[in-house]
């Protein structure tokens, strides 16, 4: 007697016909013909059974905030900062929690399981830290919650940084986060990123650094944080956020660059909508595109996961908690047509991005926590094509989140008749 089956699935692999059986919040079996009885059986209908979307980069303590106190009028990073720094002062705990909660239940219904968020810590009075450690606990049963110390500000350039980033580590915060490219000079981006990587590497924490989030060519900070990795023996426990300036470098220092992040194992995680949007903003025309350099990470043998970084909030207005819209912006940008490549940018909103946190138990098969979503596609090409309906959000076997399947009831001269988008399946 099994709590839950899930019928006659796709798997993201390839594999159809599959039935998914699940107990005591595991996955029990995934073979083909389960007879046994359960709880409750999901007819999956050869619809796409993926393990939950990971967005590996968010900011929760802003998020939903879009407006407050005002609106980002020239629509860059600065301004967003600028304005994220009103908002700081005026915002309580409760505000911060209201909103989180509120954008967790929307992460929930589309199906994410797990989010890598970075909470300001330059702030005195650790608001953000308080409230997501608050949000953190209370969303355990439904939602991974991991949090990064995150000093807006930069830890060398803002006075009080280092002091609350460390009590926010001490408060209970996971990851070591940083900024290198916003403090006041190369060398102090560099000296932020060794001090950071020492204190990662005294805890036994992972680091995310927003990393280059700039379009200028001689941005690298990468590289600092790429030999601290190297230096310090935290191969595999680092992740550069955004590293735009990739996008701009000489394809020389990049030739050189790369191998070297492949030996300390640094993880990379653009976030495709902020990226597009927000660089290139000081050139004319051509405009550059401030993605990094994705499949050339990914080609190399670097773990690439994209993340969503905001929605409505001062830097970004727009956004709906959907991975395979991010998916989506980084399969386009990066020119990642092939059905390879296509079916590589599902990954990059689920495994890798699993990877890169470091989640346990994470996968489709026997002995991984019972955690997946049923999507109205066949394949996780058509998944991103579609933006598929999420038709079951499934949590230690029991469902959270369910919608009715999308079918348009046509009527038109002969052809009366329901349509379901993912019906057109191109053979792979
Ligand atoms: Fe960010």
């Amino acid at each position: 007697m099994f709590d839950l089956i899930i019928k006659n699935a796709s798997l993201p692999d390839g594999q159809k016909g599959v039935d998914i059986a699940c107990k005591n919040g595991a996955i029990a079996a995934v073979e083909t013909g389960i007879t046994a009885e359960a709880s409750e059986i999901i007819d999956a209908a050869g619809y796409l059974v993926s393990p939950p979307f990971v967005d590996p980069h968010f900011h929760m303590d802003a998020t939903l905030s879009l407006g407050s106190p005002r609106m980002n009028v020239s629509g860059t990073l600065l301004e967003g900062i600028a304005l994220w720094g009103e908002l700081k002062q005026i915002q309580t705990v409760d505000d911060v929690i209201n909103r989180a909660l509120r954008y967790c239940d929307l992460a929930v219904s589309m199906g994410i399981g797990a989010i890598r968020s970075h909470v300001d810590v330059c702030d005195d009075s650790l608001t953000g830290v308080q409230a997501l450690l608050d949000v953190r606990q209370q969303v355990a049963p439904y939602l991974d919650l991991q949090l990064v110390a995150f000093p807006q500000d930069g830890v060398l350039r803002d006075p009080t940084a280092m002091t609350n980033l460390l009590r926010a580590l001490d408060k209970g915060v996971d990851v070591v986060g940083g900024i290198p490219h916003f403090e006041r000079t190369m060398a102090d981006g560099a000296d932020s990123v060794r001090q950071l990587c020492q204190i990662a590497a005294d805890r036994g924490l992972m680091v995310d650094m927003h990393c280059d989030e700039s379009d200028d060519p001689l941005s690298r900070h990468i590289e600092t944080l790429t030999y601290e990795t190297q230096r310090l023996g935290l191969q595999g426990r680092v992740a550069g956020s955004h590293l735009t300036s990739m996008h701009s470098m000489d394809n020389y220092y990049v030739s050189k660059l790369i191998p070297l992040m492949v030996e300390a194992q640094v993880h990379a995680i653009p976030n495709p909508l902020i990226n597009i949007m927000l660089q290139g903003r000081h050139d004319s025309y051509p405009k550059r595109r401030g993605q990094t350099r994705v499949p050339e990470l990914r080609d190399a043998g670097l773990t690439v996961g994209f993340g969503s970084d905001c929605v409505m909030d001062p830097w970004y207005s727009m956004g709906r908690a959907d991975m395979l819209d991010v998916a989506s912006m980084g399969l386009h940008v990066g020119q990642l047509s092939s059905r390879a490549d296509m079916a590589w940018c599902f990954e990059a909103v689920t495994t890798n991005s699993a990877q890169i946190m470091g989640l346990e138990n994470y996968g489709l098969t026997k002995g991984c926590a019972a955690n997946m979503v049923l999507l109205q596609a066949r394949s996780p090409i058509e998944a991103i094509r579609l933006r598929a309906n999420r038709l079951a959000v499934i949590r230690k076997g029991a469902v959270i989140a369910r919608n009715q399947p999308q079918v348009t009831e046509l009527n038109l001269p002969g052809r009366q008749s329901g349509l379901d988008p993912a019906d057109y399946n191109p053979s792979d």
